[in-house]
């Protein structure tokens, strides 16, 4: 059984997708902690439903970016997490997360990486007029939205797709892909 942390800053559709499969058997872990850094994130509703444990780490409360790791380090190591998980985490990341969960770090992102990386990926795609996006997991290091990749789906875009359309097209994908990355990553690990 993995233990997973996660982490994210928003509606958690991915969050409640992973807590479904492993409700449902199809993933064999348990999210010991959900960790949120917006108060008005409703991913914390989603907790309550499943009865997960969830902590509001608020990073206008940390002097920078490091300081707000090694918070979330020590709550996750307290917990004995073995896997993070960031699903919709919209804060850059430092060393003090990534040395204490070496090539334990997963991140979903709204794009086929390594195209449009950064915030606004599904606007990035629709200015550069492509015809196919999707989503990407991937292992986190120390760039933006680098990092062995996991697994990807691809999306469509459709001639009148606004923002808001093409992101709920590209979410169905990702709550497919986000457990199968999980499961892949800690096949290739042996843990
Ligand atoms: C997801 O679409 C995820 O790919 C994206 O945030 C959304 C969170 O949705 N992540 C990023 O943009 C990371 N830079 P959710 O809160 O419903 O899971």
């Amino acid at each position: 059984t993995l233990k997973l942390g996660v982490m994210a800053s928003g509606s958690g559709s991915n969050f409640e997708a992973i807590a479904r499969s492993i409700d449902e058997g199809e993933l064999n872990a348990k999210i010991e902690l959900l960790i949120y850094n917006n108060p008005e994130a409703t991913v914390k509703n989603r907790a309550q439903k499943y009865q997960i444990p969830s902590l509001l780490l608020n990073h206008r409360d940390f002097s920078n970016r490091k300081a707000l790791d090694r918070a979330i380090v020590e709550e996750f190591k307290a917990r004995d997490v073995e896997w993070v998980i960031m699903a919709g985490w919209m804060r850059i990341v430092t060393e003090e997360l990534l040395k204490a969960f070496p090539q334990r770090v997963i991140n979903i992102h709204p794009s086929l990486l390594p195209s449009f990386k950064g915030i606004n990926a599904i606007e990035q795609a629709l200015e550069a007029q492509v015809k196919i996006t999707g989503c990407t997991v991937h292992l986190v290091d120390l760039e933006v939205d680098s990092g062995p990749i996991l697994v990807q789906a691809a999306v469509p875009i459709l001639p009148n797709d606004t923002p808001e359309t093409l992101h709920q097209r590209i979410q169905i994908q990702e709550h497919r892909i986000i457990t199968q990355g999980i499961a892949i990553a800690s096949a290739l690990q042996g843990s």
